[in-house]
């Protein structure tokens, strides 16, 4: 191979995964943090969760296509939006029936072949942004289903798609194909022998339409994802991702799902919150796009699911307990340093003294894996911007993280930071007023963009 093809390779290797690493679309990094607009005001209606849904549009509900395929305040499935890569951005395509612009023109078969396989109609590639390696466990019922309802539900209209600004030679997509060779599985979902419907279930949405590993797997050299299913060892084991970091998702008993029960997961993904903790960051557009339309059935079979993986990459060396001490020295008043001072001063009125805040309604610091997370990203990352809107039910939520952005500089953030890693029996490794520098730059402070997207 002579140097320049090899030149040639690695960028476009570098340009497509960085792409696919960085997919989390930008108004995720960017969280509003200001006052929440009423829901009504910039929504259309969204149907009640557990009202009845066509198969197709349930699977497009699953597969949360709206939250890449829109931007806040368009239409649904128009496209526009912009996904940040070092080397320039892509931007989301229309995938509205408009047949000039839009995906009017696809047949069934060429509908398949690009959401399970990455290949547009006209043959081009797709970048793995769009994660069609996990949609390619969708079965053949799900992708008919879905086809119609884009095809005879979703409006269509008239949008022309951006260019993406990945500049020449980056912007080859050949290299794809070799990508997909080394890292893609284009077979659909094959139930498991020996394990009930129920797990079957689960594993198919979690690994196919719900393709929660694109966030909570680990990537590899090409931004792959380290393994699509539990029989690899990285699966679903956390994964830093556009300034924040999706925890480990495996029964890792600190910083994993391990003391979370059964039920305790499908609270969180029916409401967005539970004891141990809230959703924030990119995982509300999860929340409030996708996963509290899942039927009862469904959401038990994701938690079944999750519940049955193995613990991975705990990174705690004890079992978290939680330690009194912290409680009793700040209800004295009794605290040295600065970071239990700020946190008396900022953050005790809501987290509370024995940082068990008032779950579920406030999330609580004390033992929550977010916190644990070996990956401090989402603690500094919501300490600086705070945190969206959690609108389950079409209700919004009533307590807001609010952003430190502007009232602490780097150093107070990383000393408050710090100390709930450490407080009350938590134990996380330190970060440093550099790290705070470096989220605070990558994340917007302007942007009031709102994040919730709806189908409809
Ligand atoms: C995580 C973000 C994301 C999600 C979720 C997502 N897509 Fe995409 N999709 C993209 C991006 C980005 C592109 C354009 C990629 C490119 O230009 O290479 C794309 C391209 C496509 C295309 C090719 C369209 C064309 O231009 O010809 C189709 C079809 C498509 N997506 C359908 C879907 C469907 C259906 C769903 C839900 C089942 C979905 N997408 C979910 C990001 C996403
Ligand atoms: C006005 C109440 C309030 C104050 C003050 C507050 N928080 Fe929060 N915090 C919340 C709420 C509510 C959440 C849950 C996320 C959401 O829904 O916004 C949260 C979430 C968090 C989380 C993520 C935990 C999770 O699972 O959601 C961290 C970390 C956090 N806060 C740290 C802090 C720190 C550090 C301070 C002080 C500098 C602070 N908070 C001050 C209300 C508050
Ligand atoms: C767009 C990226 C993204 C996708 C897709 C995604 N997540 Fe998340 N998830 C996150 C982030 C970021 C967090 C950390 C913030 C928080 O705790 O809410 C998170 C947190 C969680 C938590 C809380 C974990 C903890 O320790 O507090 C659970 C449970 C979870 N995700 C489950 C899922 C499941 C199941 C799916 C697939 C249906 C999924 N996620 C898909 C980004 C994502």
């Amino acid at each position: 191979m002579t140097s320049s093809m090899k030149y040639l390779l690695g960028a476009a290797a570098l340009s497509f995964g960085l792409a696919s690493g960085a997919f989390a679309a930008e108004p995720a990094a960017a969280p509003a943090a200001t006052a929440p607009t009423p829901a009504s005001a910039t929504q259309a209606p969204s149907p009640a969760p557990g009202a009845p849904m066509d198969r197709g549009e349930y699977v497009a509900r699953l597969a949360n296509c709206v939250a890449c395929h829109s931007t806040p305040g368009g239409a649904a499935f128009t496209g526009g939006l912009k996904m940040m890569t070092p080397v320039g951005a892509i931007y989301a395509t229309n995938i509205t029936p408009d047949k000039e612009t839009g995906i009017g023109n696809y047949s069934l078969a060429e509908f398949d072949k690009a959401v399970r396989l990455g290949v547009a109609k006209d043959g081009h590639n797709l970048y793995p942004a769009m994660p069609y390696p996990s949609y390619a466990k969708l079965n053949a019922e799900d992708v008919k289903a879905l086809y119609d309802y884009f095809m005879k539900s979703v409006p269509a209209v008239k949008q022309a798609n951006l260019p993406s600004e990945i500049p020449a030679p980056l912007n080859m997509r050949w290299p794809l194909k070799i990508w997909n060779v080394l890292f893609f599985d284009s077979d659909t979902y094959k139930p498991k022998a020996g394990k009930d419907a129920s797990w079957n279930r689960g594993a198919y949405l979690v690994q196919g339409a719900g393709h929660c590993g694109a966030c909570h797997t680990p990537r590899g050299i090409a931004f792959n994802e380290k393994g699509y299913d539990e029989t690899d060892s990285d699966f679903l084991t956390g994964a830093p991702l556009d300034n924040w970091s999706a925890p480990n998702l495996t029964q890792a008993p600190g910083t994993g799902l391990g003391r979370w029960s059964h039920g305790d997961i499908l609270e969180f993904m029916k409401t967005g919150k539970n004891q141990f903790g809230s959703a924030f960051g990119t995982m509300i557009e999860v929340i409030n796009n996708s996963s509290q339309y899942l039927t009862d059935e469904d959401q038990t079979a994701m938690a079944t699911y999750l519940k049955s993986l193995a613990p991975q990459k705990d990174g705690l060396s004890a079992p978290y307990a939680f330690d009194q001490n912290t409680a009793t020295l700040l209800r004295n008043g009794k605290v040295e340093g600065a970071g239990a001072t700020l946190y008396l001063q900022q953050c005790k009125a809501c987290h509370g003294d024995d940082g068990k805040g008032y779950a579920p309604y406030l999330a609580p610091l004390a033992g929550n894996p977010a916190v644990l997370d070996p990956d401090a990203s989402s603690l500094i990352n919501i300490t600086l911007n705070g945190s969206a809107r959690i609108v389950v039910a079409g209700m919004p939520d009533s307590y807001r993280m609010p952003q430190f952005r502007v009232m602490m500089n780097d150093q107070k953030i990383a000393d408050v930071v710090n100390f709930i890693r450490t407080g009350w029996g938590n134990k996380g490794s330190a970060v440093t007023a550099a790290d705070v520098a470096k989220i605070r730059k990558e994340t917007n402070p302007a942007s009031d963009r709102i994040e919730v997207l709806r189908m409809k």
